[in-house]
């Protein structure tokens, strides 16, 4: 029996016409490369923890930006003379555990399309990948969208996101454009745990500079740092426990456009989830001398006026937010400072899309 992930027509449809659908996707499949196109994203409320790691449901909701300057474009095609999966990253062939990780993904849309048929896949960033932007959620997110309609499926945005959530959890979020909100859901089957758009680009066109402070990959990823402070931080619980505030005051903060709350709102969940990290054992530590240099600045900044916040991921990078009028000025000012190696300036972006259809 195949894994329902979706509230899908598709779980009704398999028990009547299975052998037929069978037949139809793998006729269907095989024939062009299906390419989409999704956008990274940084969250402002922040997700750390899984409720349950092998559906890899969140523990907690969170609100994020979409980001217009960092993409991964995708293209899938299902091949039956194909004996396994097949992954190209930025024009390189993937190591195994990047296939490996992909083919898992792969074999959730095959069940769900009733095919076996191995695919080629061939994934472009176009933002570096050693700065440790968050390229998991543009990669599922572009994954998802051109994986499922290569194999036949027309899913709604809500499946959508469901299904690259299975990929990474930040992923959800990168299926929509602008202001987005992942909800953690309560199920035990993980199918009300989905991200929805709250509102698009251009309800408040608000502008990230990226300060890329090192190009080193961190050393602890997202899901071994997350069950790491699940297991060991004593802060885990008061950090679950307080996230519905914190989703309830952005929320408010984005429907009165009200940058201030806007600003302490972001930078406390932030801080929040950086002192549970720490607070693990052993301690995960993902800034840098510089990432606290610029954190301070940013303070300075804005008790000097200047409307502007900064978030953290786990890394050592800081995403900075203020309104146009203000970036280049902010840029022009971290250009020569000691700490950042170089700036990346983005406005809020749209929707993931098939890309040519
Ligand atoms: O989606 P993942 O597993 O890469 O986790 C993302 C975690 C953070 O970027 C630190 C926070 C977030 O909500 O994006």
């Amino acid at each position: 029996m195949r894994a329902c992930f979706l509230i899908s027509r598709y779980s009704f449809i398999y028990f009547f016409i299975s052998l037929p659908m069978l037949q139809i996707n793998d006729v269907n499949m095989g024939i062009t490369m299906i390419k989409a196109r999704a956008h990274s994203n940084i969250a402002l409320v922040k997700y750390w923890g899984k409720k349950n790691i092998a559906l890899n449901t969140p523990a907690v909701g969170s609100i994020s930006l979409c980001l217009e300057a960092l993409y991964t474009e995708t293209g899938v095609l299902f091949d039956p003379l194909l004996e396994k999966d097949e992954l190209l990253l930025n024009g390189r062939p993937a190591t195994e555990k990047e296939r490996s990780r992909v083919s898992s993904f792969l074999d959730i849309i095959r069940r769900e399309a009733g095919s076996r048929q191995a695919a080629r896949v061939e994934s472009v960033n176009n933002f570096p990948t050693a700065a440790g932007l968050a390229s998991s959620a543009s990669a599922f997110a572009a994954l998802a969208l051109a994986a499922s309609r290569a194999a036949g499926l027309e899913l709604s945005g809500q499946e959508l996101s469901i299904l690259a959530r299975m990929g990474s959890g930040s992923a959800a979020r990168s299926l929509f454009g602008g202001f987005v909100e992942m909800h953690r859901g309560r199920r035990e089957d993980g199918r009300d745990a989905w991200a929805e758009p709250l509102y698009p680009a251009d309800y408040w066109p608000l502008q990230v500079i990226i300060a890329i402070t090192s190009e080193v990959q961190k050393k602890t990823g997202s899901t071994d740092g997350m069950e790491l402070s699940r297991r060991t931080s004593p802060y885990y619980r008061a950090w679950v426990d307080s996230s519905e505030d914190d989703l309830a005051a952005m929320r408010a903060a984005l429907a009165e456009k009200d940058f201030q709350k806007l600003a302490e709102v972001s930078e406390f969940s932030c801080l929040k989830m950086h002192a549970l990290a720490m607070a693990s054992n052993p301690g995960l530590i993902y800034w840098s001398a510089a990432t606290l240099e610029l954190l301070h600045w940013v303070r300075t900044l804005r008790e000097q006026g200047t409307p502007v916040f900064f978030t953290i991921d786990a890394g050592p990078q800081l995403k900075i937010i203020c309104p146009p009028s203000y970036s280049s000025a902010i840029v022009d000012q971290l250009s020569g400072h000691p700490a950042v190696e170089r700036t990346i300036v983005s406005a809020l972006g749209p929707d993931a899309r098939v890309l040519g259809a």
